[in-house]
């Protein structure tokens, strides 16, 4: 377990969530990650685990828009909000931007890092707060890359970000 001592008596509670943008409603054990709950019950195994105490990024998914290690929230926590997973992100045939740069730029080795990355990207992307190099390096500083991807990561982001800049500067023109 990622989060303290669980309490196994304690009684499971009603929790509704919006998981990839369909409504379930769940019976969830208190002391049940969010990341263990996508894994386990839900079976999307898409979000990965790594270090299971908050270092690693492995596991970053979007809850309510805002990019967050799921291993360190508690299931039952989320009660109303909206999770989005790689799952929901994209698919092979529709893949967003940020999907397509990582694989345009080359940006995993072996692959268990990136659904993470692109999670943690597109969260980084709404924050508004990277418009360099170096601020897309230290922002993405929490997802590690064991295979040591990070240039080609970066270029990927870099390339994204800076379109994005440019149709905010065409539109305001
Ligand atoms: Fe959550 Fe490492 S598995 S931060
Ligand atoms: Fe292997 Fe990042 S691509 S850990």
């Amino acid at each position: 377990m990622g989060i303290g001592s669980p309490n196994r008596s304690a009684p499971s509670r009603p929790t509704q969530l919006s998981i990839n943008g369909q409504i379930i409603s769940l019976e969830i054990q208190p002391w049940v990650t969010l990341l263990d709950l996508l894994r386990g019950q839900l079976e999307l195994s898409g979000t990965k685990k790594g270090c299971d105490h908050g270092q690693c990024g492995a596991c970053t998914v979007l809850i309510d828009g805002e990019r967050i290690n799921s291993c360190l929230k508690l299931a039952v926590s989320l009660d109303g909000t909206e999770i989005t997973t790689i799952e929901g992100v994209g698919s092979p045939q529709a893949m967003h931007a940020m999907q397509k740069a990582f694989v345009e730029y080359d940006a995993f080795q072996c692959g268990y890092c990136t659904p993470g990355q692109i999670c943690s990207a597109i969260g980084l992307m709404s924050e508004g707060r990277a418009r360099t190099r170096p601020e897309i390096r230290e922002l993405m500083s929490g997802n590690l890359c064991r295979c040591g991807a990070y240039t080609n990561i970066a270029d990927a982001i870099e390339d994204v970000l800076g379109r994005l800049h440019s149709q905010v500067r065409e539109a305001v023109e």
